[in-house]
């Protein structure tokens, strides 16, 4: 049976841990040829794929500057010829309650949470638009949708790029192009375990959802292919909640 996504290209951020490393091998399981791009180094990312005999390349480059969004762009399309699908996931999120986020936390979050996705959709779009063909993904959070407190940076950063998909898929729908959301309920990724003021209100979240038990990054796959195939070519500018039920809209 052909694979979904045989022929394209596929950029991932935050691709060596947690969601992003599930979803790069998902992303070369259906065909696609992956982009694994993060600050750390992606090697057992790249291993994961290889396995699968998939095709994969690495990029080291930090989402919130622009000249590493670049270079990572020219790389791509001097490697692969194309960019299809951008899955702006890299993301940080510190917990604090507000007297304590200084100026600069509140810059950092949103310098990697919403200036990255930014200029990673900035720099595809051009490519996205010649090929009249293209899929951009935004991980955005349910927090945003419950406005969980002492995350505040994290919160309207999220709710960031909730904005930027709505705002961009009325840009570039003739395009072919379509800017879509997914938002996470709490997925036990290396994140979320090294942070005990979030794991503690896990047992107290699961409860709380309609499905209960705890959310896996496998729980966010099937949701990711569907927005990034020609599956979903009419839906665009839209959030899709995955966390069980914890949000119901
Ligand atoms: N895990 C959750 O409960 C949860 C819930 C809702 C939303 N999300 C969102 O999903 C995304 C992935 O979360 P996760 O839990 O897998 O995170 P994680 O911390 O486990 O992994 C994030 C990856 O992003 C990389 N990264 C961080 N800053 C970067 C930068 N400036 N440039 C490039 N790469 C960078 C890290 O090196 C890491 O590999 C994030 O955007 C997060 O906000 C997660």
């Amino acid at each position: 049976m052909a694979k979904r996504l045989e022929g394209k290209v596929a950029i991932v951020t935050g691709a060596a841990a947690g969601i992003g490393r599930t979803f790069c091998v998902g992303l070369a399981g259906e065909g696609a040829r992956v982009v694994a791009a993060d600050l750390r180094d992606v090697t057992e990312t790249l291993a994961e794929i290889k396995a699968l005999d998939g095709t994969a390349m690495g990029v080291q480059m930090d989402v919130a500057n622009p000249e590493d969004v670049a270079r990572m762009v020219k790389q791509v399309t001097d490697i692969y010829g194309r960019v299809d699908i951008l899955v702006n996931n890299a993301g940080i999120y510190p917990t604090s309650p507000i007297e304590q986020i200084s100026l600069e936390d509140w810059r950092r979050v949103t310098a990697i949470n919403l200036d990255g996705p930014f200029l990673c959709s900035k720099a595809v779009v051009p490519i996205m638009k010649l090929q009249r063909h293209g899929r951009i993904i935004n991980m955005t959070s349910t927090t945003f949708f419950m406005g969980v407190p002492n995350f505040t940076h994290y919160v309207a950063s999220k709710g960031g790029v909730i904005g930027l998909a709505r705002g961009l898929a009325g840009e570039v729908g003739e395009f072919g192009i379509t800017v879509n959301c997914i938002a996470p309920g709490l997925t036990n990724t290396p994140g979320v375990s090294g942070s005990p003021d979030i794991l503690q209100t896990w047992d107290m979240l699961v409860e709380a959802q309609a499905v209960k038990r705890r959310q896996e990054p496998l729980d966010l796959l099937g949701p990711l292919l569907f927005l990034a195939s020609d599956e979903s070519a009419f839906v665009t500018g839209q959030t899709l909640c995955v966390d069980g039920g914890w949000t119901r809209h």
